[in-house]
């Protein structure tokens, strides 16, 4: 078939996302698999079974990065990467970062039928720990991939339960020994759900994604005094839940006049009790912008009220900034790669930036690399509900066809 009319295979792709959401599946109709968890294993060997027997080697990195490489006509050329993430959020849904990674091996099932071989290499990514909810940073695997981060300092670093990255990856068996970066890529691309309502609400299918928000995350701990909650008066207490509380309407004010987001999504009152003043809190924040200037005042901001908070209430406050990524504009070429595969299939599209971090916004840091976005149900994601209908995933599983090939070329 000539490679102009090539369209993905839409039951297979549908059939292998639902397939596959059993690995964590939740009683609601969600997907809890935490990173380099069993769920996360079995999924990855299942990953791994369907790339080889799609006809790719299979690679395994420091950090569990997977990469499933088809060779081009030219393998001097570095390999076209593309792909996303299995992990999940501790209640997520079947689409976010599933969709991409199993759309790219839909590709190459679509390009083996065919009997197609591109000019460069083509290399499906499985990276690990995108969603940060067990180990942080969040996409720590792309993150070490592109420099951010040493592959020793991320295998130390601890879950909940003390458990190391490293633990983790040696307990599932995917601790690999390719270095961090050793395989260069020549660009990349993600597709993914837009995880927002924009496309839903103007009846576009194709998001082609011009950049995405910056973002930095803060562990928190604020330190006031445990005592009676029936023998301590109310002037005479340093309570640390009400200081977290005014604090947390401080954030909300900073992202409101900043035209930002920012979220406190974790909070832990340790040793809480019912009848105890809560003494010590550990809290985390998320604050998110288009804008590296936003970003700034948002941390001034967050700065100012702790100090106040803590002078007037007579508490411990600390912020530390435990990580930033600046915000991200992809690459001009491949931008406009993604928008004419998009108009060549005749889906209605617009240009559209990105609320959620990716992968990709690493990797734009070390080659060209874009983004292709479908629409979600109610714009909902990190949450079981989340949903996306079978057109629109075929949709961005064609224009990612489509703009690999251009890239790539045949
Ligand atoms: C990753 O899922 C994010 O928080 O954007
Ligand atoms: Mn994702
Ligand atoms: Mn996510
Ligand atoms: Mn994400």
């Amino acid at each position: 078939m000539a490679s102009s009319n090539l369209q993905i295979d839409s039951g297979r792709l549908w059939r292998d996302i639902h397939d596959t959401a059993k690995f964590g599946a939740t009683p609601k109709g969600g997907v809890k698999r935490l990173t380099l968890s069993e769920e996360d294993k079995k999924v990855r060997d299942w990953f791994r079974e369907a790339c080889l027997a799609a006809g790719c080697e299979v690679h395994v990195d420091e950090l569990g990065d997977m990469y499933a490489l088809r060779p081009g006509r030219d393998n001097n050329r570095p390999p076209i990467g593309f792909g996303s993430h299995l992990d999940t959020q501790p209640t997520g849904g079947k689409y976010d970062g599933v969709l991409g990674t199993l759309a790219a091996l839909e590709v190459i099932r679509t390009l083996n039928d065919a009997g197609i071989v591109t000019e460069a290499p083509l290399c499906i990514i499985n990276w690990t720990n995108e969603e940060g909810s067990r180990f942080a940073p969040a996409t720590m695997g792309s993150a070490a991939y592109v420099g951010e981060y040493t592959a020793e300092n991320i295998l130390g670093r601890r879950d909940v339960d003390g458990v190391s990255v490293a633990a983790a990856l040696e307990s599932i068996g995917y601790r690999g020994n390719e270095a961090m970066g050793a395989r260069k890529l020549g660009g990349f691309v993600e597709l993914h759900i837009e995880q927002g309502p924009i496309l839903e609400a103007e009846n576009k299918t194709i998001g082609v994604v011009e950049g995405g928000q910056g973002i930095v995350w803060y562990d928190g701990t604020i330190t006031g005094f445990a005592s009676h909650a029936g023998a301590t008066p109310m002037a005479l207490r340093h309570d640390a839940l009400l200081a977290l509380s005014e604090l947390a309407l401080a954030v909300e004010q900073a992202a409101i006049t900043h035209k930002a987001v920012a979220t406190i999504g974790e909070i832990k009152i340790e040793n809480a009790s019912r009848n105890v003043v809560p003494g010590d809190i550990t809290f985390t924040i998320d604050a998110r912008s288009l804008l590296t200037e936003a970003l700034d005042k948002m941390d001034k901001a967050f700065k100012a009220a702790v100090a106040e908070i803590a002078a007037r209430r007579g508490v411990g406050i600390e912020l530390i900034p435990i990580w930033r990524k600046e915000p991200t504009i992809f690459n001009a070429d491949y931008v406009e790669a993604v928008a004419q595969a998009s108009s060549k299939l005749g889906y209605a599209s617009r240009r559209i930036t990105s609320g959620a971090i990716h992968d990709a916004c690493n990797l734009s840091m070390a080659v060209p690399t874009a983004m292709i976005f479908v629409p979600c149900k109610d714009g909902i994601s990190h949450n079981e509900l989340e949903d996306a209908k079978e057109t629109d995933c075929a949709a961005g599983a064609n224009v990612l066809l489509h703009t690999v090939l251009k890239l790539a070329g045949v």
